[in-house]
């Protein structure tokens, strides 16, 4: 290739690119003005807040955030009747009917840096967690980073209390269980052979020395 072929090549890509990276600037300004919404729950920086039944989501990947703000805008999470936190959250993402929206503050969120909340659960055996786990990974990962070709979140910088309610919740058919949401149902059945509680917090306490 001549030199100026190679110039006039070089010009095109920054043609082509420069508004490609000025779009993406604009959205992560828009994803940062919309989390103002999400902060009065998830805290700042997303890492969660207990008493507020809202969990740690800070880097957490942006298609798995895009998927569960779509569940939770159709209703097909977080409309349960005993979904107390479902319940919160199903009213929040309807604030986001504009799709594009919606992907500005799951790309903000997933740009967040990801921490991992102080543990809140006691009484787990993380070595009988380690067995419990074998399975999970074949989804979620063996150190539980997640896998967006099985649709399987990260797990290892969630707040601990949180899996808990979410195990609990998709074993008891409050989460996963609309006709209209088959990852659900896959996770349902998961949850399922957990035989108890007793069985979750282990498998937490494992995922919890997964580390950063
Ligand atoms: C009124 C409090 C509240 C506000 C405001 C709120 N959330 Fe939530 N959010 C919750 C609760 C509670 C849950 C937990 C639902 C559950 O237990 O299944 C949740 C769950 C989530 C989840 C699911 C996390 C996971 O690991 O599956 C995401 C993603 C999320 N919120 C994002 C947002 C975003 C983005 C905003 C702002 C547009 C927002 N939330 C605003 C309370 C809130
Ligand atoms: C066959 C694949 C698969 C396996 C195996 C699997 N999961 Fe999942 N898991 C998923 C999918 C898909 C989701 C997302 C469900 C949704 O969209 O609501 C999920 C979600 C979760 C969540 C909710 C995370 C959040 O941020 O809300 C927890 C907790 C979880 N899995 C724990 C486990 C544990 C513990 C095991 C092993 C006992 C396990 N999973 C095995 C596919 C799997």
């Amino acid at each position: 290739m001549s030199r100026r072929l190679v110039a006039l090549a070089l010009w095109t890509l920054f043609c082509a690119g420069a508004p490609l990276g000025a779009a993406q600037a604009e959205s992560h300004e828009r994803g940062q003005a919309l989390f103002a919404l999400c902060t009065q729950c998830h805290g700042a920086a997303g890492i969660g807040n207990r008493d507020a039944l809202a969990p740690a989501i800070a880097g957490l990947d942006q298609w798995y955030v895009e998927a569960q703000l779509k569940k939770f805008r159709s209703g097909i999470r977080g409309k349960h009747p005993q979904d107390m936190g479902g319940l919160r959250m199903h009213p929040m993402a309807l604030w986001l009917q504009d799709d594009a929206d919606l992907a500005a503050v799951a790309g903000y969120v997933a740009s967040l840096a990801p921490t991992r909340p102080a543990p809140q659960l006691t009484g787990g055996d993380s070595a009988r967690g380690k067995q419990l786990f074998t399975p999970c990974v074949a989804c979620h990962g063996i150190d539980a980073s997640g896998n967006q070709a099985m649709n399987a979140p990260a797990l290892k910088h969630a707040s601990d209390w949180y899996l808990l309610s979410s195990l609990q919740k998709f074993k008891d058919g409050i989460r996963g269980a609309d006709p209209a949401d088959p990852m659900g149902a896959i996770m349902r059945a998961m949850a399922g052979t957990l035989p108890d509680e007793q069985a979750m917090r282990d498998v937490i306490a494992h995922i919890t020395t997964l580390g950063n």
